[in-house]
């Protein structure tokens, strides 16, 4: 019903917009995006509020909206590609999809590797990648990397979504870094051979699951969590109630972390207006919104988390450069599937 109702004010939008004046048509932004989280309308309606910009917003896969980007050239209608993995943003911006961007908050704020050395693309938020285990089961003494989930100790005890997910790609790209290409075969293949069933689902799935008494531990993105300590439904608080977080390899590389990022596609005539978008999600404002409303953790330094995400803990994170998740990309997907990981 709530996304009903915001369908219908998207759709109120849209016709407002047809009934202004021409000038207001070049007042509009068109985003290509992989990203699916219901708070991130009303960030696109606060810019609307401050500028008078629209952002019309066109979802797919990361991978659908860069071929999409490619076969359209420079009939695209698309201003920005937004991504939720660095490997994509480096795949867009390697496919030359991509322009610089001059908002000075990315230049100045946003340093390398959390945006391309050029600005071809920047980071807007962070995200950790860690293992969730069940509070009765499973003690943090006993967890330490996602190397050691291959351990016979974790027979039929773990839960994983599919390899065809991009979060579970960008992980295996840094164990390949990480470890080497053999050692990262070796290890798909015994923690594959440890899961308590086969790849499906979410991430919030594999954490219901673990609620379920159905496995031990899971990988999953933090703000997943969040979002379910933070449901409307008594079941999704139950679940996420169940559960811990333990943030991997704090003795070695740190844990795994992804970006959601952006940048402004190549094609677009709308680069003053698609620089004033970019500065406006590393404002202070908007920086200081998403660890309490999407629960991703901020890239502009000094932002302060939220006191969800303090009471999860800090960590160490795995300051891999982000190009290593494109280039290892289509390794990653190989050394999945002859591991058998679904
Ligand atoms: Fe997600």
């Amino acid at each position: 019903m709530k996304q009903f109702s915001l369908f219908l004010t998207i759709l109120s939008g849209v016709f407002c917009s047809i009934s202004q004046p021409a000038s207001a048509q070049d007042k509009e932004l068109t985003l290509y995006t992989q990203r699916h989280y219901a708070f991130d309308q009303e960030v696109y309606a606060r810019f609307q509020e401050q500028t008078g910009i629209k952002i019309n917003v066109v979802k797919a896969s990361a991978d659908e909206l860069i071929t999409r980007l490619e076969e359209e050239g420079a009939n695209t209608a698309a201003d920005l590609f937004m991504a939720t993995d660095g490997g994509a943003l480096y795949r867009a911006h390697s496919a030359g999809l991509l322009q610089p961007t001059t908002s000075t908050t990315a230049l100045e704020k946003v340093k390398p590797p959390l945006r391309e050395k050029d600005a071809h693309w920047v980071a807007m938020t962070k995200r950790a990648r860690v293992i969730v285990h069940s509070k009765d089961r499973v003690d943090p003494s006993e967890l330490s990397t996602y190397e050691a989930l291959a351990d016979k100790k974790w027979r039929g005890r773990i839960v994983v979504r599919s390899s065809t997910n991009s979060y579970n790609q960008a992980l295996l790209t840094t164990i390949i870094d990480a470890d080497g290409r053999d050692k990262a075969l070796e290890w798909a293949t015994a923690v594959r051979k440890n899961m308590a069933r086969p790849p499906q689902g979410s991430d919030r799935d594999q954490v219901r699951a673990i609620s379920a008494g159905l496995a031990d531990v899971a990988i999953v993105n933090t703000y997943y969590i969040g979002l379910l300590e933070t449901s409307e439904e008594q079941k999704d608080r139950d679940v996420a109630a169940a559960v811990k977080i333990f943030f991997p390899n704090q003795d070695d590389r740190g844990t795994h972390i992804n970006i959601s990022g952006l940048g402004i596609v190549k094609a677009s005539k709308k680069a003053d207006l698609a620089n004033q978008f970019i500065d406006f999600l590393l404002s202070e404002e908007i920086q200081k919104l998403y660890p309490a409303n999407t629960f991703e953790y901020p890239v502009v330094e000094g932002t302060p988390l939220s006191d969800r995400q303090l009471k999860w803990g800090e960590f160490k994170a795995d300051d891999v450069d982000f190009s290593v998740l494109g280039k290892l990309h289509a390794d990653a997907i190989k050394v999945f599937n002859e591991a058998g990981w679904e």
